[in-house]
């Protein structure tokens, strides 16, 4: 992605305004890289907005809610805002020194403001200062309005609603990635803007999180906009989907009726779409056939014909001349509109034998991240689900499983020639100005010089379009940064796959795909979610559930 302001100055903006609180985009259009990414979009968000955002990876969703939190300019379009806004954003980068509490205490300044406002009336008022008692109405009705009393107990609940670090002296460089996410999620639940922008706010939330931020959004008095791949949580709360994926007209999809209006929404247009595709189709094939006939008349215009004079031919001729013009142009004009198609997931498949031992670890534990101690074999077509709390060691377990890690107790034995993938929690620091194309190949050269081979190639995956293959990494979105991992973790064919948190940054569409494939492969399979219909979907997979301390 563009780099925006710092995370930080986006956290929250603007002045509370309740009920009239909004943000009105009108024919927003943002080019980056010298490719259009949002074109003519509109979007109203009020204080009642229960709005999802959707579309496939890297379709300018992130963008979207930079523009309508106003950290990016749009090159052509107008928003106006009211309102006290907070946006939640898909990657977070701390500032040193940066702690629990100063998050905390920048995310509700409004209320500190406005009690210490308050205060200052008070006094005024008790001195009987002229206009003191307009001046403590209106500081009366802001902190009211704030309800700025309960700001501090508001951010404490959402931050052990969501088993965030309390203590609010730690710096945040020493808290793990999804520990951080949580605390700035529940800095922005706490302070309670009238607009709330979270960008995949489920990611690093677990079980008791997710029921929380679902109950708080639910709850919420203003209004919110919220992107996520997570479609227990699209189901729960939003009720309108804007929906940036391709459409017949090329402008974004507003469907209302919540999920189910949504999915139905979309099957109608899309099919609407292909419908009218094949009409143009078969009307472009007519015209096509139409002046091709009408070329091959003149061609027999040309031909003297016996008993006609020279004058009557040439006028025929010209007369064919005029149609065959006329058809042509009609071909021109006529435009075709091709549905682009969607990419699809295209799974390798995988030479591992049912039951070829892969990995065992027996009686693991690693000090002060996996107390608990694990056994485990898994052999070819094995699957397990890995659940468990924030903090109780999943992804350690899953690290220990690949050979990344050594057990601080206990034994791992990965069999010989066995391979095993793994798709961290989160992408990898990728070199910067590398294509994905080029880390690709690195990543296949790599691995051959290692004297392992693949037939798997990048493009034959269905994870990333063209352009998205041609950028350097560090210009892609989220997703297909994380389509990107995914696709090194299938290039080497595992006899192991290990998916930390899989369904992360994707497209709903992608985690359906996905999820068939999981349940189909050769390969032993480990998977460790909060997904809530993950879960669902994979529930007569055998589970191993950690626990904490
Ligand atoms: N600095 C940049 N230069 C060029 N292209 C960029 C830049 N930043 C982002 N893009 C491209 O803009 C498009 C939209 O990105 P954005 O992050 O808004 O997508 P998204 O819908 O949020 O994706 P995801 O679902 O993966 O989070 C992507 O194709 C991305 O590669
Ligand atoms: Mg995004």
């Amino acid at each position: 992605m563009y780099s925006t302001t710092h995370a930080r100055a986006a956290l929250i903006r603007g002045n509370p305004a309740g009920g009239s609180a909004h943000i009105r985009a009108q024919g927003v259009s943002v080019t980056l890289g010298g490719h259009p990414v949002l074109t003519d979009v509109d979007v109203t968000v009020s204080a009642t907005s229960r709005l999802a955002i959707v579309g496939e990876n890297g379709r300018g969703k992130t963008t979207l809610l930079h523009v309508l939190a106003g950290l990016l300019e749009p090159d052509s379009g107008t928003v106006v805002r009211s309102g006290s806004i907070a946006l939640a954003e898909q990657a977070l980068d701390v500032g040193r020194g940066e702690t629990v509490g100063s998050l905390v205490e920048l995310a509700i300044a409004d209320s500190r403001r406005a009690l210490a406002d308050l205060d200052a009336e008070t006094e005024a008022l008790a001195q009987e200062h002229p206009g003191a008692a307009d001046a403590y109405a209106d500081a009366l009705e802001r902190a009211s309005a704030l309800d700025a009393w309960d700001a501090d107990r508001r951010v404490d609940v959402a931050l052990a609603g969501l088993r965030a670090c309390t203590d609010r002296d730690r710096e945040l460089s020493t808290l793990s990635v999804g520990q951080r996410y949580r605390v700035r999620l529940a800095c922005v639940l706490g302070a309670r803007p009238d607009l709330m922008l979270l960008d995949e706010p489920t990611n690093h939330l677990d079980a008791a999180g997710l029921d929380f931020l679902t109950a708080r959004l639910r709850e919420h008095p203003g209004g919110f906009v919220v992107v996520t791949h997570d479609r227990a949580l699209l189901r729960d709360v939003a009720r309108s989907f804007l929906d940036l994926d391709p459409s017949e007209d090329g402008r974004p999809r507003l469907y209302a009726g919540g999920y189910d209006g949504w999915v139905e929404g979309r099957r109608a247009d899309r099919a609407r779409w292909e419908q009218d595709f094949a009409h143009q189709r078969t009307e472009h094939e007519r015209l096509v056939q139409a002046a091709a006939d009408a070329r091959s008349r003149l061609r027999t215009g040309w031909r003297p014909d016996k008993g006609t004079g020279k004058h009557q031919r040439a006028t025929r001729a010209g007369g064919v001349v005029q149609a065959v013009n006329r058809r042509q142009e009609k071909l021109e004009v006529h435009a075709v509109t091709v549905p682009e198609p969607p990419l699809e997931l295209s799974w390798p498949t995988v030479g591992t034998r049912s039951g070829r031992p892969v990995v065992t670890c027996s009686d693991v534990t690693v000090a002060g991240r996996l107390p608990q101690d694990v056994s485990l074999e898994l052999s070819g077509g094995d699957r397990l689900l890995l659940t468990g709390p924030n903090g109780s060691g999943k992804s350690t377990l899953l690290a220990v499983l690949a050979g990344m890690l050594e057990p601080t107790t206990g034994h791992r034995v990965q069999h010989t020639g066995a391979r095993i993938a793994v798709l961290s929690q989160e992408v990898p620091d990728w070199p910067t100005g590398v294509s994905a194309h080029g880390l690709f190949e690195r990543h296949v050269g790599a691995r051959e010089a290692a004297g392992v081979r693949g037939r798997t190639s990048l493009s034959s995956l269905g994870l990333l379009d063209r352009r998205a293959l041609a950028a350097p990494v560090e210009r892609m979105s989220q997703g297909q940064q994380r389509r990107l991992h995914l696709a090194l973790c299938l290039a080497d064919e595992p006899d192991l796959l290990v998916l930390d948190e899989p369904t992360n940054h994707l497209s709903p569409r992608l985690v359906d795909e996905m999820t068939e494939a999981l349940r189909t492969t050769h390969s032993a399979v480990v998977v460790a979610t909060h997904d809530r219909q993950l879960l669902r979907d994979l529930r007569e997979w055998p589970r191993l559930e950690l626990s904490v301390g």
